[in-house]
This record gives C-alpha cells, sequence and structure tokens, in this order.
C-alpha cells in the first residue's frame, strides 16, 4: 500500500503470536504455494499490534528464513492497530490516481492526526451509483508507525516492497480463492490478540473493525477459571484433551467469550445495516482460532446466517510434502493474511 516496487515477493505476516511467511509463484492461471512457514512468538513480544520485543521478533523472523530456507529477501507485510484509520467518505468522482492526489485536502477534515504525521491511502468503494461522486474507503495510517515496521523488517536483513493492511490482505486472499460475489460478506480473522473484522461486497471493502476479543481473551478465560498454563488452554481451544478438564467445565467459559465476540460483531453489523440497507449474507472465519470448538456453530446462531471456516488454498496448487506431515486444511486458515500479501507480488 504505502511502498511500491516491482520485484517478487513473499508475503512475512507478523502476527503478535504466530509469524508467517507465504511463497507463491504463477502456476498457469492461478498459484501456486512454494514455501511457507509458521513460527510461534513469546506472548509479550507483540501487544495489541505493539512490538515490545524488538530484537525477538527479529531473531525470529531471521530464525524463519533460516528453517524455510527463502531465498527471496523482498516482503510484503502489513499492519493493523491503532495507528491505522480506516473511514468511509465521499469526494468527486475522479480517476483514482487523481484521487490519490486530492485526497491529502479530503483528508484533513476526516482524520485525527497531524495530515503531515501520516501516510494517506484509499480504496474506491463505489464509483457507479452517481454521476458526480463516489465513495472512497480513506486510509491513514501514522508514518512512526510504518517507519519503525520497515526499520523492523530491513533489521532482519530483509527488503520491504509494500506495506499493506491485515484486512485488505484478508480479502484479497478470499477473493482470489471464492471470486468476486455480490452478497455481503464478513471476513473475520480471529487471532490471538485481536479479531480483524473486514466487510465486503462485489470486491469492495464496505466496513472494516477491529474486535479486542481473540485467542487471548479465551486462553487468559481459561487461565483464570480452570487454573491451566497457557500451553494446555491452547490444547483446549483446539478441541484436545487436557487431564483434570472436562467438557462440562470448559463449555461455559468458551461460551462467555464467544458471547462477547458475538455482540461486537453485532455493534459491527448493525452499522453496515444502517449505512448500507443490506445486512450481511454469510460470516467466513479464518486465523489461527477460527477452529475454536463451537465457534463457527455459535457465531451462526446468534448471527442467524451461514458460518463457514476460509480455506485460502482452496484454487492454490501445493506438493504435500511441504506441509511435512501436517494437514493442509488445519494450516490454510492461518495463512489467510500471509498467503494475501504473497498474492501482491508472486514470483514468476
Ligand atoms: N498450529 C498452531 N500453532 C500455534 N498456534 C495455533 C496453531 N493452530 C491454531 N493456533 C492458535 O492460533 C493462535 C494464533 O493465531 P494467528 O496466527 O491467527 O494469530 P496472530 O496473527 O499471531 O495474532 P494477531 O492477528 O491477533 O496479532 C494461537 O494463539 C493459537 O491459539
Ligand atoms: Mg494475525
Amino acid at each position: 500500500m504505502f511502498f511500491k516496487k516491482v520485484t517478487p515477493a513473499v508475503g512475512l505476516d507478523i502476527g503478535s503470536h504466530l509469524i508467517k511467511v507465504v511463497e507463491l509463484k504463477k502456476s498457469g492461471k492461478g498459484y501456486s504455494l512454494e514455501n511457507f512457514g509458521v513460527k510461534p512468538l513469546l506472548p509479550e513480544a507483540i501487544v495489541e499490534g505493539e512490538i515490545m520485543d524488538r530484537d525477538l521478533v527479529i531473531e525470529t523472523i531471521r530464525e524463519l528464513w533460516e528453517e524455510t530456507g527463502l531465498k527471496t529477501k523482498h516482503v510484503v507485510t502489513s499492519v493493523s492497530g491503532r495507528a491505522v484509520i480506516m473511514k468511509p467518505i465521499t469526494m468527486d468522482k475522479m480517476k483514482e490516481e487523481e484521487a490519490r492526489e486530492a485526497i491529502r485536502w479530503e483528508a484533513e477534515q476526516h482524520v485525527p492526526f497531524d495530515i503531515d504525521e501520516v501516510y494517506l491511502d484509499l480504496q474506491i468503494i463505489d464509483d457507479q451509483s452517481s454521476d458526480r461522486q463516489m465513495s472512497v474507503l480513506l486510509v491513514a495510517a501514522k508514518r512512526d508507525m510504518i517507519n519503525t515496521r520497515v526499520d523492523l523488517i530491513r533489521e532482519a536483513g530483509l527488503v520491504p516492497v509494500i506495506i499493506d493492511l491485515d484486512n485488505f490482505a484478508m480479502m484479497n486472499s478470499y477473493e482470489e480463492n471464492y471470486g468476486i460475489s455480490p452478497e455481503t460478506i464478513a471476513l473475520i480473522d480471529v487471532g490471538s490478540e485481536v479479531s480483524n473484522l473486514i466487510v465486503i461486497r462485489e470486491g469492495h471493502p464496505i466496513f472494516q473493525k477491529e474486535i479486542f476479543v481473540a485467542g487471548k481473551t479465551f486462553t487468559e478465560a481459561i487461565q483464570r477459571n480452570l487454573n491451566q498454563t497457557y500451553e494446555t488452554s491452547i490444547a483446549l481451544l483446539k478441541g484436545e484433551p487436557v487431564d483434570d478438564v472436562s467438557p462440562d467445565e470448559l463449555q461455559p467459559i468458551l461460551e462467555s467469550v464467544v458471547e462477547d465476540l458475538a455482540n461486537s460483531i453485532d455493534r459491527s453489523f448493525s452499522f453496515v445495516r444502517t449505512a448500507s440497507a443490506d445486512g450481511v449474507d454469510r460470516i467466513v472465519l479464518s486465523g489461527g482460532n477460527a477452529r475454536i470448538v463451537g465457534l463457527a456453530d455459535y457465531l451462526g446462531q446468534h448471527h442467524g446466517v451461514p458460518v463457514e471456516i476460509a480455506n485460502p488454498l482452496k484454487t492454490v496448487d501445493y506438493d504435500i510434502d511441504i506441509f511435512r506431515g501436517e494437514d493442509p486444511e488445519q494450516i490454510a486458515p492461518l495463512l489467510m493474511v500471509g498467503i494475501g500479501l504473497a498474492l501482491r507480488k508472486p514470483g514468476k
């Protein structure tokens, strides 16, 4: 989004719990997965999108390159968090390049930061409904946050070529695999610290929100109520049996957190209904916590819409050996953002 160069690059998704890297190549009309890696960070290293332990993150990225044997140093990466603002606005109808020039003047009235301290970009949402005006999604990201991220990547020995947003990467990944749909679809990436939500229709983002109920909220509730360690809490979330914990004990704890998540999603959905008259038709879950036991079922009942787990490898070719014995269907939702990033600059 903010830096562009013409060169193949891998997708690097720096999550607060797992760092993911994805290498794609063009293959026929689609893509093939050439390489990928997933490596955990200590929970304190990144908190709410902010990097607390820089050296640890750099070291982990270096190890990821060593373990995967990746040759490419060029990366497409993404940010999210409080230093990024997205806002739908209306502006005079013009070409996208012209709009990029004009956005600075528009942004002054919409962005609560000093305009000189942000990078600005936009995505056209709708330029068909009116002759004179169009609606666009204004994106502003604090320069110091982007610059800090760029420095970190350089220090890990890599070259950042694009800094995208988690949500746009998720949308890319979805559309590559499932096509563009007239339905209104909510993509929700349930990560470790944050659940990223973006509502899309006909290839355009119409709403986005970060919800601070995610994996960590679940693990903390389990640790607190059932006296478990972080590791056993994660096992319980995945539906694995743990000594001394019965499903009857676990169920109400999971339900209370899922209910919080569902209520936050409700607030976003009612905003979408007010803004666009149409409600959300479908929910697609991704992220490492998409498979929390009972999550998809509960959200389906609560919101009264079908819920599915994304498979961002649905149309991507791969050799099963690169999964080193793990099940691609289990790993795929984790790679939703990373694949979206890799799609921006695949190799040939
Ligand atoms: N194979 C796995 N290894 C480790 N964690 C896993 C695995 N499968 C699922 N998980 C769960 O996925 C979570 C991490 O998900 P994800 O990678 O989407 O989050 P993140 O991107 O690191 O966090 P955020 O987006 O909030 O910054 C872990 O906290 C864990 O509960
Ligand atoms: Mg994430």
